[in-house]
Parts: structure tokens; sequence; C-alpha cells
């Protein structure tokens, strides 16, 4: 399955009763596996999680922590890019020339690659103590 079709079935078992705005998101990690993730929106609005979070830790669930491609899909008139916090996540587990794909269900697709979307990444390098 391509990762357009698993972001795509994905999106439709999101839980976006708040916003109405559902959000699939497909990767694919060094494997070759295919994880998906949708957005899952709570009451309490700040406890409620974006597609791509989901996408990650079904990936680390299942025992991989590197990914070599992403796929992001909503209803939106122009391809939605992923927030600020998915932005550092997927950082946590790609490298800078990963290719991001943003798409609409309408068929308009952007791709960037996670450096373009997150310069100035917070990197493990940072933690070092001097
Ligand atoms: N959302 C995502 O799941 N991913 C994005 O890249 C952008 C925003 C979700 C969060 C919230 O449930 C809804 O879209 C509206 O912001």
């Amino acid at each position: 399955m391509t990762l357009k079709d698993a972001a795509t079935d994905v999106r439709q078992k999101a839980y976006a009763p708040y916003s109405n705005f559902q959000v699939g998101a497909a990767l694919r990690a060094a494997s070759g596996a295919v994880y998906v993730g949708c957005n899952v929106e709570n009451v309490a609005y700040p406890e409620g999680t974006c597609a791509e979070a989901g996408a990650i830790a079904a990936m680390v669930a299942a025992g991989e922590t590197e990914m070599t491609e992403v796929y992001v899909i909503a209803g939106s008139p122009m391809p939605v890019t992923p927030c600020g916090g998915c932005r550092q996540k997927l950082a946590e587990f790609g490298k800078g020339d990963v290719r991001v794909t943003m798409a609409t269900t309408g068929g308009v697709e952007q791709v960037m690659t996670l450096a373009e979307l997150l310069p100035g990444a917070f990197v493990p390098a940072h933690l070092a103590r001097d």
C-alpha cells in the first residue's frame, strides 16, 4: 500500500468532533513497514493529539525508530503543514533529508524535507554540558 493510500484510509478514522478537521498521517520506517496515525481530540482541548504523533507512536511501539518518508493528508483547501510540536517530534526520528508530503483530499501535494520544516531543530547535541 502506498503512503498516500494508508494516510487517506486512516484519516477516515480520525476522532475530531471539536474541530471537525480530520487528519491522516502515514510514515515509512527503515524496515519498509508503514505506520499510520490520525488525530484524536479530547473535550479538554489541549489533550488532543495530532495524526503525526499517532503514527510515530505506532512506529516506536512496533520497535522502530527511524523513518524514511512521511505523508500527511487533510480536507483543507491547501496542504496542511505539521504543527511546530509535530515538526520536533518528526525530527527526532528522521534525518533532515526525509521528505514530508503534505496533501489535500482534493489532490494538491506539497513536498518539503524535515530540515526545511524545522531549521535549527533542537537536537541531542544541545544537551551536552560544558
Ligand atoms: N492536526 C493534525 O493532526 N496534524 C497537523 O499536521 C495539523 C493539525 C490536527 C490537530 C487537531 O485535532 C486538528 O487537526 C485541528 O487543529
